[in-house]
C-alpha cells in the first residue's frame, strides 16, 4: 500500500517552500460553526464488463490525441469554444476556489501581436536561453522559434492562473494549490477540445509575462498556457512518438 494520508500530512521535504495552511488538514482554520447545505449525489455505475469496455474505449480514444502544430484557418463557432471552456471549468480545485480565467481570443490584430511577442521570446530561447539538453530533447518534435499557428488558428485560449483574489475590502486572499488546480482544468480543456473533433497545442512561450501585459490582465493573474484551437490542415503531420508502456508508468502496491 502507498503511505497512508496521515503519514503524508506531516511530511514536508522542504519547509522553506511556499506553505499555505491546507484547509483540508486544518478544518479549524475555517468557520465551522456556520451550516452549509449538502445535496444528494448519485452517478450511474456500470457492470465490470461495461467498465472494461468503456475504459478500454476511452483509453483508445485518448491515445489518438496529438499536439498539432499545423492549423487550418477554418472557423469554429464561438459557442463550441464556450462549451469547451465551461467543461474545463468543471475541474476540481483546491477549496473550490476555481483559480482560473480563460481568455478567448479571435481578434486578428491581437493574435498577430501575441505571435510577434511569442516569437521574440522564443527566438531568444532557441538562440541561447535553452540548454543543449533541452534543445536535443526538442529535436524529434521539429519545433523552432516560429509560431505561425498563433496567427492561423481561429481561436487562441490563454489559460490564466489566479494566484489570489481581491476581497470586497480590496485585501488579498490566497488561492490554494493553484498550479495543480489549473493543470487539472487544462487537462479537461484539452480533452474537451479533442471531444469536439478539434486540435490544440499546449504552448508555453517562455517567459510568458508578455501575455499578461498584452491582454491587460489584472495583477492577480499569471499566464499558464497558450492554446491555439481549430482544425488541423489536410496535410498536417505530427512527430512519430511512442508513449511509455504500462510497466513504466504504473507502480503496483497490491
Ligand atoms: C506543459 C507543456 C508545455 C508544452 N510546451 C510546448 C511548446 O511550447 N511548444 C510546443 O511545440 N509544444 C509544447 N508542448 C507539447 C509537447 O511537446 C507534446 O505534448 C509532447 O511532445 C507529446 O506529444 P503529444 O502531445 O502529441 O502526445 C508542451 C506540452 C506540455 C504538457
Amino acid at each position: 500500500m502507498p503511505k497512508n494520508h496521515e503519514d503524508q500530512r506531516h511530511q514536508r521535504s522542504d519547509p522553506s517552500q511556499d506553505f499555505h495552511p491546507n484547509p483540508y488538514i486544518y478544518p479549524n482554520s475555517t468557520n465551522m460553526s456556520k451550516e452549509y447545505p449538502f445535496i444528494p449525489f448519485s452517478q450511474k455505475s456500470y457492470s465490470e464488463e461495461e467498465m472494461l469496455e468503456r475504459t478500454r474505449d476511452f483509453y483508445a480514444w485518448a491515445d489518438c490525441r496529438r499536439s498539432v502544430r499545423d492549423f487550418s484557418d477554418q472557423p469554429v463557432p464561438k459557442e463550441v469554444l464556450e462549451n469547451i471552456l465551461m467543461t474545463a471549468s468543471t475541474a476540481p480545485s483546491g477549496a473550490h476556489k476555481q483559480p482560473w480565467t480563460f481568455c478567448l481570443i479571435s481578434n486578428t490584430e491581437l493574435k498577430s501581436r501575441l505571435r510577434e511577442l511569442a516569437e521574440q521570446e522564443e527566438k531568444k530561447s532557441y538562440d541561447g536561453r535553452m540548454s543543449d539538453d533541452w534543445l536535443e530533447d526538442l529535436e524529434p518534435l521539429g519545433t523552432n522559434w516560429e509560431k505561425e499557428f498563433i496567427d492561423i488558428a481561429p481561436w487562441i485560449v490563454v489559460v490564466m492562473k489566479r494566484v489570489y483574489e481581491f476581497k470586497n475590502d480590496g485585501k488579498k486572499r490566497n488561492n490554494y494549490y493553484v498550479s495543480e488546480s489549473v493543470g487539472i482544468a487544462s487537462g479537461f480543456l484539452i480533452m474537451a477540445i479533442q471531444n469536439a473533433g478539434l486540435v490544440t497545442l499546449t504552448h508555453t512561450p517562455s517567459p510568458m509575462n508578455f501575455i499578461a501585459k498584452a491582454l491587460n490582465r489584472p495583477e492577480n493573474e499569471r499566464p499558464f498556457l497558450l492554446l491555439p484551437i481549430g482544425y488541423p490542415t489536410n496535410n498536417a503531420k505530427v512527430p512519430d512518438l511512442t508513449r511509455k508502456p504500462k510497466g513504466q508508468v504504473i507502480e503496483y502496491y497490491d
